[in-house]
């Protein structure tokens, strides 16, 4: 039986381009899912883009019995595991909901791991684990801080019981990648982030005014110690971190113990710069209004990312206008995302 790579939430924005990158290299790949904030022409779609297929099993990974069967079935040799809800207002709303997947999930899910004897992970975690640093940029040896929300915390939850499992049975290895701002779309323009509603991120926010779908964009505050005003992030390219997820995956199972790794470009923008570099890679205008500060928000953030040089070879090759043409040429060929 051929090894296989398991990627829980394979038909979300991360995971599906690092699924199209897995299948590109050759692996063979399981994608589990419960489709609560995907579709699955994201993978039709993965497989057209590369010409060959996957496993695609629709679940949950709070489900101990499809993830026995599917251990059962498949020789896998590691996980990566984006699963998980992400809307950080909605957290706030439904904690209960966010701690159930996000914590319950993810300890089924290595609880099933440790039966399978399946002991190397790559987890999605997030920049928000270290709360609001004094200092820039941010590397991995920064305390993490206080997230502001339960999805904060409910990513913080789960780096802590991977430490904890590392430490109780030597066999594990992990990477706990630390994303900052993932953005853009493959450069074929097929497969994009896709959000439920109105988007709460800047980029997909953007896109929707440039469109015409939504009128204008709220810049929240331009009041913060930055250049401008306006808030700094360091925006990195889904295919960059795609790309990082493969790195990450090559060591793991070379290594043993918690690695962490940064995933960011190490440059911030300003929603202003963001909103002036959409412009010129669309051709369109983007209507903005400056309204009050939005609560949780910190003025700047950006990664140190060489670390994840030094140790896994890897640093994002794509620049801003390249995030902004990929996001754009998704959304002109998709203005109804995968229409579901
Ligand atoms: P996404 O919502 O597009 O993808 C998550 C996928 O997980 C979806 O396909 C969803 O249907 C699936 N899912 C959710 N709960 C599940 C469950 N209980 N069982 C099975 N499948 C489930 O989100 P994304 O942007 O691709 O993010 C992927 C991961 O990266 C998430 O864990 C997220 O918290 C983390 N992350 C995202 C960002 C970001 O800004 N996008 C930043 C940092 C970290
Ligand atoms: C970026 C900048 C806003 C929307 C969030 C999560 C974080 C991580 C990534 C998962 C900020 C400004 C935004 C708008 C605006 N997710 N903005 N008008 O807040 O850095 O991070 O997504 O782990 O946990 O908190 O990203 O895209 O929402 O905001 O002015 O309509 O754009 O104030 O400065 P954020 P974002």
């Amino acid at each position: 039986m051929t090894e296989k790579i398991l990627v829980t939430g394979g038909a979300g924005f991360i995971g599906s381009h690092t699924t199209l990158a897995l299948l590109e290299v050759g692996l063979e790949v399981v994608v589990l899912d419960n489709l609560s904030n995907s579709s699955d022409i994201a993978l039709r779609r993965v497989e057209d883009i590369c010409g060959k297929s996957l496993t695609f099993i629709e679940g949950d990974i709070r489900n101990s019995q499809i993830l026995d069967d599917l251990f059962n079935e498949h020789r896998i040799s590691a996980v990566l595991h984006f699963a998980g809800l992400k809307a950080v207002g909605q957290s706030v709303r439904m904690p209960l909901n966010y701690y159930d997947n996000n914590v319950v999930g993810s300890i089924s899910l290595f609880n099933a791991m440790a039966r399978a004897g399946v002991f190397n992970l790559v987890f999605s975690s997030s920049a928000t684990v270290y709360g609001e640093p004094t200092q820039m940029p941010i590397s991995e040896d920064f305390p993490t801080g206080i997230p502001t929300n339960p999805y904060g915390r409910s990513k913080l939850m789960v780096e802590d019981v991977l430490r904890d499992l590392s430490l109780s049975d030597p066999r594990w290895s992990v990477g706990l990648l630390r994303y900052f701002n993932p953005v853009g779309a493959h450069e074929s323009g097929i497969i994009g982030e896709d959000p439920n509603g109105i988007p709460n991120n800047l980029l997909p926010y953007v896109s929707q005014v440039a469109i015409g779908k939504l009128k204008h964009l709220s810049v929240f505050g331009n009041d913060y110690p930055t250049p401008d005003g306006t808030g700094v992030r360091d925006y990195i390219h889904v295919q960059d971190l795609a790309d990082g997820h493969l790195c990450a995956l090559q060591k793991i199972l070379q290594t043993n113990g918690v690695n962490i790794w940064n995933l960011g470009t190490g440059i911030g923008y300003s929603v202003l710069e963001i909103i002036r570099a959409f412009e010129e890679a669309s051709g369109r205008a983007v209507p903005y209004q400056v309204v009050e500060r939005r609560s949780g928000d910190i003025a700047q953030c950006w990664a140190a990312p060489e670390k994840a040089t030094r140790e896994l070879g890897w640093s994002a090759k794509r620049n801003l206008l390249d995030m902004m043409t990929d996001t754009w040429r998704w959304q002109l060929g998709n203005p109804q995302g995968y229409g579901h």
